[in-house]
């Protein structure tokens, strides 16, 4: 990992000043006169603001989410479907954590199976986030999964095997239904040491739509906001 930084600190800044200073730091990696992929979440709000100012340079976005489609639509920037688009140069979007390797945990906000397939169909992954983010092995956070209705039981079943505890995601005393109409599975206790081995396991059991874990899709670049200005970190 290489890292860089703005020359000039900051002053204490509020972790939403910190999200603000990475969105619209993010800019810089959008190419004029494409579409760019659209993450989800609170730090990606900010992206979505700042692109905002730069509408009439971008083609649209490909978006990973209802919500950031809402977003994107309410501030006049154009959607389009992903399956209209061969490739994206970058795709900028948050994590709920991130390691030395840029690898990622993400999902924190529901939309992760979008969230993977626009990262797939692009060049380069920008992750943005604020310095808590950054960990050394992943399994702090909650790692969310998405999961069809009718395997959660087994799925937590086989999550307790490996130490880990599943909790289905509830919202308004029901389970948390996606913007795929699936549940969402989030998992405490694992230490995720070998990202890659973990994701390609994890995938393949039967009833996962899609694991958090940001492996094979992980970033290249990640705009950390830090209290001494936005770091660079290369992987
Ligand atoms: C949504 C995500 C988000 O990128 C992740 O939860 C980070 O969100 P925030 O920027 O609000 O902290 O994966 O599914």
């Amino acid at each position: 990992m290489t890292t860089s930084q703005t020359p000039a600190a900051v002053p204490t800044l509020t972790q939403d000043e910190l999200k603000t200073l990475v969105g619209q730091a993010a800019l810089k990696y959008v190419v004029h006169g494409e579409i760019v992929g659209v993450g989800t979440g609170s730090t990606v709000n900010k992206f979505i603001d700042a692109l905002a100012t730069i509408k009439d340079q971008i083609k649209g976005a490909v978006s990973s989410s209802v919500a950031s489609t809402d977003r994107l639509q309410a501030l006049g920037i154009p959607v389009f479907d992903s399956n209209s688009v061969e490739k994206l140069a970058v795709y900028i979007d948050g994590a709920d954590e991130i390691d030395g390797q840029g690898h990622m945990v993400k999902g924190g906000g529901a939309a992760l199976t979008r969230e993977k397939i626009v990262a797939a169909q692009s060049t380069k992954f920008v992750c943005i986030a604020d310095e808590s983010k950054l960990v050394q092995t992943l399994g702090k956070f909650p790692l969310p999964v998405e999961v069809i209705p009718m395997a959660t039981q087994r799925v937590m079943a086989q999550f307790a095997a490996k130490g880990g505890v599943g909790k289905v995601r509830m919202k308004d005393g029901a389970p948390l239904v996606t913007d795929n109409g699936q549940h969402i599975v989030d998992v405490t206790g694992l230490q995720i040491a070998d990202p890659r081995a973990f994701e390609a396991e994890v995938s393949q059991w039967p009833g996962v739509v899609t694991v958090g874990v940001f492996a094979f899709q992980k970033a290249q670049v990640c705009l950390l906001g830090t209290a001494q200005g936005v770091k660079t970190l290369e992987f």
